[in-house]
């Protein structure tokens, strides 16, 4: 593939753009708003810049990437692309005009790709004439400093084009992971107990924000607590992927957002972007200390890692992504320290098993009810 096209220059197309022309790509840039187009182009060639500067980059380096980009509003210039990559709005019927426009203007031959975060890729092939040169293609935010891709054929997308898509990814430099087109994808369906059982913790008075943060990053060595991750995330963000994942799941308790984050959002503590969210960001504001019970937070730390094991394992169970997929996706995703699978069996998965067996007994709760294949693995031992 030699010419990618890249529509929205938003934060993640802009992104994507500069993840392909570092790889040598001609890279055609296409945004509905003329002012948000020059924003991101000043600001994308500030950013080559500053490369050159860190010495990421030679200056020749960055001339070859400023010339070898096209930054437009018609669609048109997409005419000789091989691949093109939608990041546009996630509304599926703005999504549908775009497809049904480009499928006129592209060759019988360009791949046709969206970064949709929560739409099924199913939907919005239905626009197209050809839904089996269609598939996902989803970048994580920032697209060139996070290493996952997750590719997503649909129901009709043809295998070639997948296997050929998933291996240009790679030579992207990119960790690329395949994955069935159900809601959340991995990293969104297998992350969703790191903040929900969290916010249950936090619900059930059992600890405060800092306390679960510190057990998370203290015991699991985490980069971030969960209440720290949502507000940089943003409250309003994170809590409507819970919603959507939730909705796709039939409802699924197990999804099930929390008044806590619902308030929040309401409020507008979105978290690092208002200023305030679970902790308040102003100048001269104190972080809260945590409580630094061992025994505490070891409980904390195990429940929500038993509960993203329980995740991961369906993940697989339901046969979304290869175990080493699901893996690579939460480690180059969400930089988990450790793959949540290989964790099980380091943890050991009797255990596992045992507290997620324990809690769905306290509980009675669905939401907590051990993954079949987790008690098949264990029974057969
Ligand atoms: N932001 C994230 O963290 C993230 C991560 C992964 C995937 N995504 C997905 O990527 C897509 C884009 O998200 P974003 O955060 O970059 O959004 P954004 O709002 O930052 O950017 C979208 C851009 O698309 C432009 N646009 C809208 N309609 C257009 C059209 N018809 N033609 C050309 N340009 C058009 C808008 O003007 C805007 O600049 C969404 O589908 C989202 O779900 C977002």
């Amino acid at each position: 593939m030699k010419v990618v096209g890249v529509i929205g220059a938003g934060t993640m197309g802009i992104g994507i753009a500069q993840v392909a022309v570092q790889n040598n790509k001609q890279v055609i840039v296409i945004e509905a708003n003329e002012e948000v187009l020059n924003k991101s182009k000043h600001n994308l060639f500030k950013t080559f810049e500053k490369l050159v500067e860190k010495e990421k980059f030679t200056s020749e380096q960055v001339a070859i990437f400023k010339e070898a980009m096209i930054f437009t509003t018609d669609y048109h210039s997409l005419k000789n692309a091989d691949l093109v990559i939608e990041a546009i709005v996630e509304n599926l019927e703005i999504k549908h005009s775009v497809f049904k426009k480009l499928e006129e203007i592209v060759s019988n031959e360009c791949i046709l790709a969206s970064n949709t975060s929560s739409l099924s890729i199913a939907a919005i092939s239905s626009a197209l004439k050809n839904p089996s040169r269609f598939l996902g293609i989803h970048f994580f935010n920032p697209a060139p400093l996070m290493a996952l891709v997750e590719v997503i054929p649909g129901v009709q997308t043809n295998s070639e084009i997948t296997e050929n898509t998933k291996n240009e990814i790679l030579t992207w430099g990119k960790k690329a992971v395949l994955v069935k087109d159900t809601p959340g994808f991995i990293v969104n369906r297998v992350a969703r107990p790191f903040y929900g059982e969290a916010l249950r913790i936090y619900e059930e008075g059992i600890a405060d924000f800092a306390t679960i943060d510190w057990a998370m990053t203290h015991f699991g060595g985490f980069r971030m607590g969960p209440f720290t991750l949502m507000d940089y995330i943003g409250n309003d963000i994170n809590y409507t992927v819970t919603e959507t994942v939730f909705e796709a799941f039939y409802y699924d308790p197990r999804f099930k957002p929390s008044f806590t984050q619902k308030r929040h959002k309401e409020a507008g503590l979105l978290g690092r972007k208002t200023g305030k969210g679970y902790y308040d960001y102003s100048d001269g504001a104190l972080l809260p200390k945590p409580t630094e019970d061992e025994k505490l937070g070891k409980y904390i730390f195990d429940r929500i890692l038993a509960m993203l094991i329980n995740e991961a394992f369906d993940a697989l169970f339901m046969k979304v992504a290869s175990r080493e997929d699901v893996d690579t996706a939460m480690k180059f995703g969400v930089n988990y320290p450790k793959g949540l699978l290989a964790w099980a069996d380091e943890i050991g998965l009797e255990k596992v098993l045992l507290q997620l067996s324990d809690l769905f007994e306290e509980y009675g709760e669905d939401r907590y009810r051990p993954n079949p294949l987790l008690k098949r693995m264990v029974y057969k031992n």
